[in-house]
């Protein structure tokens, strides 16, 4: 692909071998402009990514400080303006700040105990299959949804009913143009979770403590309003909705990397101590999100190009942690990888508040993987792919826990 190039995403040979395109990218075309108009730019290199998403003047809002007019001003409205993927500093610093205590030490420690139970129990429940079972349906999907639930002391059997909602509620949070009848459902959806959110946490009142990420919440509602009733409930149903999604990904992955490749499974199962070392490596080797948007908040010059004002950005995060560049043979997995700082998560003011928790899962998932399915096999070793370009995941992952 020459440096001019225009890129088209929907060309299959991107998704047909995702990291070879990636890899052409960085070599030939780090600022690949986006058919039909180059309105938007697709990055690929470690450095250009890592720079834009610490730059405190890129924007999430395509223009500053304006809502998308589609979005109309009922209940949806009210998600995209508090959602804080969709906010820019100030009003992102100050919640930010207030929801940041969901996740310190002191809750994560709380957390712990039934994070473990999930999880225990869910390994456990695999350890117990005769024969082959689909990874994804009966672990990567069960155990996120436990947990999302769990987080928001909603009961594990209301999941469905929770998940089914989101798809109807995307299109207001993400910068996808909106038909009426969209809109119309996106509201539905969300005066859904605003009922159904907002009971529990009336129902939780007065009754958690500052080490409950709910709870937590709750405080800095309660001291003098400074979270609003409207912000805590989007903030709970972007908890949900950010992590289910990237964690059923991120253990379907972590469980395919390691079957695939028997030496880091056993280096895992010697010492069980690498397995937060093991988790990083899934994430930079298979990160669960490729792609993520900013705008540029000002003209710039970037490898001899000018990007101007208000460009869309997509930042390439796994094409920058398989880079040459930042880390030494990008394409093997290596879970003893000295300096992998990848960025999965991001990096800068948007940076994943979630990580420690999701760190927190997978030591527990890749402590107990070897010991207690020490003989677990993929069954199928090219398992199928859905075609998305953001969100690739795999659609089945066929394993047989105890063996073959
Ligand atoms: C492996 C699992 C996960 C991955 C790969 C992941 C990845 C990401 C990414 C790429 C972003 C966008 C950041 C940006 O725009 O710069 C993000 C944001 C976010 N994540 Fe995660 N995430 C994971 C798990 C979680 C969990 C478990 C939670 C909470 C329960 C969570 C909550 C959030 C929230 C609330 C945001 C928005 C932060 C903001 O805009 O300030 N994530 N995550």
């Amino acid at each position: 692909m020459s440096a001019l190039e225009y890129l088209s995403l929907g060309d299959p040979t991107i998704r047909a071998d995702r990291f070879a395109t990636y890899r052409r990218l960085r070599d030939d075309n780090p600022i690949a402009r986006v058919e039909p108009d180059g309105a938007r730019v697709v990055l690929t290199r470690y450095a250009d990514v890592e720079r834009i998403f610490k730059d405190p003047l890129m924007r999430v809002q395509p223009k500053a400080g304006e809502y998308p007019a589609d979005i109309g001003s009922g209940p949806g409205a009210t998600f995209h303006k508090l959602s804080l993927p969709d906010m820019d500093p100030p009003t992102h610093t100050r919640l930010r700040k207030l929801v940041s205590p969901a996740f310190a030490p002191r809750a994560l420690a709380h957390m712990r105990s039934w994070v473990e139970r999930i999880i225990t129990d869910n390994v456990e429940a695999l350890a117990d299959v005769d024969g082959e079972v689909d990874f994804v349906e009966h672990f990567g999907m069960r155990v996120p949804a436990e947990i999302a639930c769990r987080l928001l002391h909603a009961p594990a059997a209301d999941a469905a009913t929770v998940l089914r909602r989101m798809p109807a509620l995307n299109p207001v949070l993400t910068h996808t143009p909106l038909t009426p009848r969209q809109l119309a459902a996106a509201d539905e959806a969300a005066q859904f979770y605003f009922d159904y959110i907002g009971e529990i946490v009336d129902s939780k009142r007065g009754k958690l403590g500052p080490e409950d990420p709910v709870g937590a919440l709750m405080l800095a509602e309660e001291e003098g309003g400074r979270l609003s009733r409207d912000e805590l409930i989007v903030t709970l149903v972007g908890f949900f909705i950010a992590s289910y999604h990237t964690t059923m990904v991120a253990m379907t992955n972590a469980v395919h990397a390691l079957l695939s490749h028997p030496d880091q499974m056993r280096l895992l199962a010697d010492d069980p101590d690498l397995a937060p070392a093991a988790w990083e490596e899934v994430l930079r080797w298979q990160s669960p999100v490729h792609f993520i948007s900013r705008y540029a908040g000002y003209d710039f010059e970037l490898h001899g190009a000018t990007i101007t004002e208000g460009t869309q950005l997509m930042l390439g995060l796994a094409a920058a942690n398989r880079d040459e560049r930042r880390f030494t043979d990008p394409d093997t997995f290596d879970i003893r990888r000295a300096n992998n700082r990848h960025l999965a998560f991001t990096a800068g003011g948007h940076y994943c508040i979630g990580a420690p928790l999701s760190r927190l899962e997978g030591d527990i998932l890749l402590r107990l993987l070897p010991q207690r399915l020490p003989a677990m096999t993929l069954t199928d070793s090219n398992p199928p792919w859905n075609d998305e370009l953001v969100f690739p995941s795999m659609t089945a992952l066929k394993v047989a826990p105890k063996g073959m």
